[in-house]
């Protein structure tokens, strides 16, 4: 069986376009022949939103798993190679839940406690693990929710790659800094495979203030922010409020090339880059040209 790998895409900030760029990604990957499975660890459900269409919730979800030993059910998308497993609005209700029957309240909970006691984390880990044993998807995208709470921790630990989407505001810059420093190196001790793909500059605005902001990242991480930056666009808003990636979006109007489609393709192509994928997409474009012309 083949290895999934896993990335995660998290940041302590919301609206900082986590959701719309794990979505965007993911359904890219989707289109390049990838099997993908995305995974909704946000009580929010933004992506659930995304991806449902008509589709009933199954009765195992997340919500039910994190309470008793079911798995929970994969969903398949109407896009080809896409599933997802959905989330639910009270993910949180239940790790209170789940912390009370291990005897541990909120309080007690801090990074220094992410140890085997601290079980609520190990839990969902265990959960999210063996979904991942369980298919033959390639490609798995988590998207978390704006903290850096027990659904995010166990999502980490769980993961390959991180992507950071930040905004190039201080406020942004700072929790980046806050997770890559404070985090990051406590999930690293726990899963010495875990590593920062990358800080990705999103929604960033053609403002002076912006662009220093995104120096002064660039300056600080190097070579760990993504060459590759989002731009603040109406019609990544436009495409994600009507449920479609920027590419399908694209595809309905009367005027291609949409700057915004260029720029999650060169991020796509850098994401190949970093996580090693290139020979895999290249192979799979071949074994895509065959069979059309069998
Ligand atoms: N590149 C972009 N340009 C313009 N709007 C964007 C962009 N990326 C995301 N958005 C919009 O910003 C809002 C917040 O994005 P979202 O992905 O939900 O953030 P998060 O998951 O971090 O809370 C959404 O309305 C989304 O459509
Ligand atoms: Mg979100």
């Amino acid at each position: 069986m083949k290895k999934t790998l896993k990335i995660a895409v998290a940041n302590i900030k919301g609206g900082v376009g986590k959701t719309t760029a794990a979505l965007n990604i993911g359904l890219a990957f989707a289109s390049l022949w990838f099997n993908v499975r995305f995974i909704d660890l946000d009580q929010q459900c933004d992506l659930t939103d995304f991806l449902l269409g008509d589709t009933q919730i199954p009765t195992t979800t997340l919500y039910t798993s994190l309470l008793s030993n079911k798995y929970p059910t994969v969903i398949h998308n109407n896009r080809e190679n896409v599933s997802f497993i959905p989330g639910s609005h009270r993910m949180e209700e239940a790790i209170q839940e789940l912390m009370i029957k291990q005897g541990r309240t909120m309080e007690e909970y801090n990074m220094g406690k992410i140890d085997k006691p601290f079980s609520a984390i190990y839990h969902v880990v265990n959960i999210l693990d063996n979904i991942s044993s369980n298919d033959e998807c390639e490609i798995e995208i988590l998207d978390c929710p704006p903290s850096a709470g027990v659904m995010v921790l166990a999502g980490l630990i769980h993961s390959d790659f991180l992507i950071i989407p930040t905004q190039a505001t201080d406020f942004s810059a700072r929790q980046t800094r806050n997770f890559i420093k404070n985090y990051v190196p406590a999930i690293q001790r726990i899963n010495p495979n875990f590593k920062v793909m990358g800080i990705l500059i999103n929604m960033k605005r053609n403002e002076i203030s912006q662009i220093k902001i995104a120096n002064k990242l660039r300056e600080e991480f190097g070579e760990l922010v993504f060459n590759n930056e989002i731009t603040y666009n109406a019609s990544v808003n436009s495409a994600y409020h009507q449920k479609m990636s920027i590419f399908e979006y694209q595809d309905i109007l009367p005027t291609k090339n949409l700057p915004d489609v260029a720029l999650y393709k060169y991020l796509v192509d850098e994401i190949i880059d970093r996580a090693n994928l290139t020979e895999t997409a290249m192979s799979k474009i071949l074994d895509f040209a065959k069979s059309n012309r069998q």
